[in-house]
């Protein structure tokens, strides 16, 4: 079915969908859900080798060893990705290869989704669900651990494989998100942590202060411009103490931008101050 939206001249608040089956609705609200796919004419002309996106080796290179492919185009052997985090990581393999460095190669990136609203707290990270058949292959078996509490309105997924996390869905608190993030990620081994990661204790967070400018971790721009008072000089150090930047890290070029206009400010006032 493809719908047709049309907004009313009288009531512009008001949206009607025409259904190509002839029915006329009222929705209340429309959720657009439309993806991106790569457009390959140009790559395809070259001889370069196309699946969905440009085939790339673990080094980000394409069949011609001089091109290199990051970010939406590209389509490594663990699929197509869309989020800055992803093309990030395959930036300083590629970068560093281009430099004639090989130690460093790409193994994929944790698919991340998050709901960028500010309630209710939405995340699915790599497998949103266990296979539909629950086999048992040679790297184990896939297994479920569901926390819900339905008063507080939280709901956590976490899906194992061989003792390593390789799935979470988190709802209604995401505080975890860049716990469980490493966690799939580093492809580390639970051990003990297991019995913990559902525990429901979440880290008690810094309430968001000023405009929000980090979604995935709720770090405002008041919250930063306090840590930079307090002495933070860099990006890095930003992100360890507010957490801002290491999710999606989308948000990073404004981060960086408060944090440099925050820097030359202080300086600014140090100068004035000794005249
Ligand atoms: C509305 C929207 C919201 C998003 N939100 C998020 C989010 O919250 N978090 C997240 O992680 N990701 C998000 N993404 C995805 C993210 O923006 C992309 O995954 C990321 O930008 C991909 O980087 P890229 O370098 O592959 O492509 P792009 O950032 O699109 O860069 C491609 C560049 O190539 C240039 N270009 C294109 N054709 C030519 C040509 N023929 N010659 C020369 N230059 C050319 C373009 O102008 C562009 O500058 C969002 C995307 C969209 C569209
Ligand atoms: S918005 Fe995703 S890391 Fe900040």
């Amino acid at each position: 079915m493809k719908p047709r939206f049309r907004r009313s001249k009288k009531d512009p608040e008001s949206h009607k969908s025409n259904e190509s089956n002839g029915k006329i609705l009222n929705p209340d609200g429309i959720v657009f859900a439309t993806g991106t796919t790569p457009n390959l004419q140009l790559e395809k002309t070259a001889g370069l080798h196309c699946n969905q996106g440009l085939v790339v080796d673990p080094y980000l290179r394409t069949n011609d060893p001089d091109i290199y492919a990051i970010g939406e185009v590209a389509e490594h052997s663990s699929g197509l990705y869309g989020t800055t985090g992803a093309t990030e990581d395959q930036a300083k393999v590629a970068a560093h290869h281009i430099y004639g460095y090989a130690f460093d190669f790409y193994k994929g990136s944790v698919h991340t989704n998050l709901l960028k609203i500010p309630k209710p707290d939405l995340v699915s990270l790599r497998l949103a669900d266990t296979p539909m058949d629950l086999s048992e292959d040679n790297f184990g078996k896939y297994e479920e651990i569901v926390f819900l509490d339905r008063k507080k309105r939280k709901y956590k997924k976490c899906i194992i494989k061989a003792d390593k996390l390789v799935g979470v869905i988190l709802i209604g608190d995401k505080s975890d998100l860049i716990e469980f993030k490493n966690l799939i990620s580093s492809g580390i081994e639970l051990g003990d942590t297991r019995e913990q990661l559902l525990s429901g204790d979440s880290s008690a967070k810094k309430p968001v202060l000023g405009k929000l400018i980090c979604a995935c971790n709720e770090v405002g721009e008041e919250n930063l411009c306090e840590e930079i008072r307090n002495g933070i000089k860099t990006l890095e150090e930003l992100g360890k103490t507010t957490e801002a930047g290491t999710g999606c890290g989308s948000c990073r070029p404004e981060v960086s931008k408060i944090l440099k206009s925050n820097l030359a400010m202080s300086k600014q006032e140090f100068a004035f101050s000794r005249v």
